[in-house]
């Protein structure tokens, strides 16, 4: 089918007291990776790229893959814009063809990413385009930046400030999650995602999933978040896979054979997040 938007899969979820899981791809085998995963668990699905992703190649590029992958699929595919790092680059992403844009200001002030939250918002608005923003530091090393610690916590009574100046869509949350590599096991704030929810009535986004206890994820959905973002981790599993028949064939030189096995172990990653989500069966 047609890609469709956030929109309405995120409504559901939150009615329906589950989450879309959101992964980042970075090639087309990642993007098959994700669309066979939905498809054999009948799961809606959000595929995402970031800033250095479509720096890498070009947001036309990630948009044709997806497309093409949700066209010759049977379940709701969206393609997101992760971290928008500006009004420019959402423009570029909304005139593209991009099903649903996150502009990330929350490295700036209040006033400031309220500013251009809203002028994001009134620009995808009349195409339809849902919008997700950001209140808070996720912490730890996003996309290409480092955010620090991410001390940084969404505060409950500003984020409804927020999402009444804005008319945002959806609003990611920093209860503890950080973007990379866990050190150690996060300790999340569920108690202030809780205080969060009661005052803001737009489906809430976790960031920084990968390496979060898959129990974690489900108190968190329990407690409000509509869409889970997994990204370390697929890297993680592609790379794995890759290494694997390198290391065991290292004269081979078909990049299909090592992206293959990459390939199926981004699969059965996104296959156990999909469960995790709640998302089964729900396309
Ligand atoms: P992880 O890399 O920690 O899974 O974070 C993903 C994310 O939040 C992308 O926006």
């Amino acid at each position: 089918m047609a890609l469709v938007t956030t929109k309405q899969l995120m409504l559901d979820a939150q009615k329906g007291g589950y989450a879309i899981g959101a992964f980042n791809v970075e090639n087309m085998e990642m993007v098959q990776a994700v669309v066979a995963a939905a498809e054999e668990l009948k799961s809606p699905v959000i595929m995402q790229t970031t800033p250095s992703t479509v720096k890498y190649a070009d947001l036309a590029y990630f948009y044709a893959n997806v497309r093409a992958a949700a066209e010759m699929a049977s379940v709701p595919v969206v393609m997101h814009l992760d971290h928008g790092s500006s009004f420019e680059l959402a423009m570029r992403a909304l005139r593209v063809g991009y099903t649903s844009i996150m502009i990330d200001g929350s490295h700036e002030g209040f006033a400031e990413n309220i500013a251009v939250t809203k002028a994001v918002v009134d620009a995808c608005h009349p195409s339809k385009v849902p919008v997700e923003a950001e209140l808070g530091k996720v912490g730890g090393k996003e996309d290409d930046l480092d955010g620090g610690e991410g001390d940084g916590y969404t505060v409950p009574s500003e984020a409804l400030e927020f999402v009444n100046a804005t008319g945002v869509d959806s609003l990611a949350v920093a209860i503890g999650t950080a973007h990379g590599v866990y050190k150690g096991v996060p300790k999340l704030d569920v108690n202030r995602l809780s205080e969060i929810r009661e005052v803001v009535s737009v489906p809430l986004v976790l960031h920084g999933t990968s390496g979060v206890p898959d129990d974690a994820v489900r108190e968190c959905i329990r407690r409000g978040i509509c869409k889970v973002n997994y990204a370390t981790d697929l890297r993680i599993a592609f790379t794995k896979g890759v290494k694997e028949v390198l290391d065991a064939n290292p004269e081979t030189i078909d990049p299909k054979k090592y992206n293959a096995c990459g390939r199926e172990y981004v699969k059965q990653y996104v296959m156990g997040k999909m469960e995790v989500c709640g998302s089964v069966g729900k396309a």
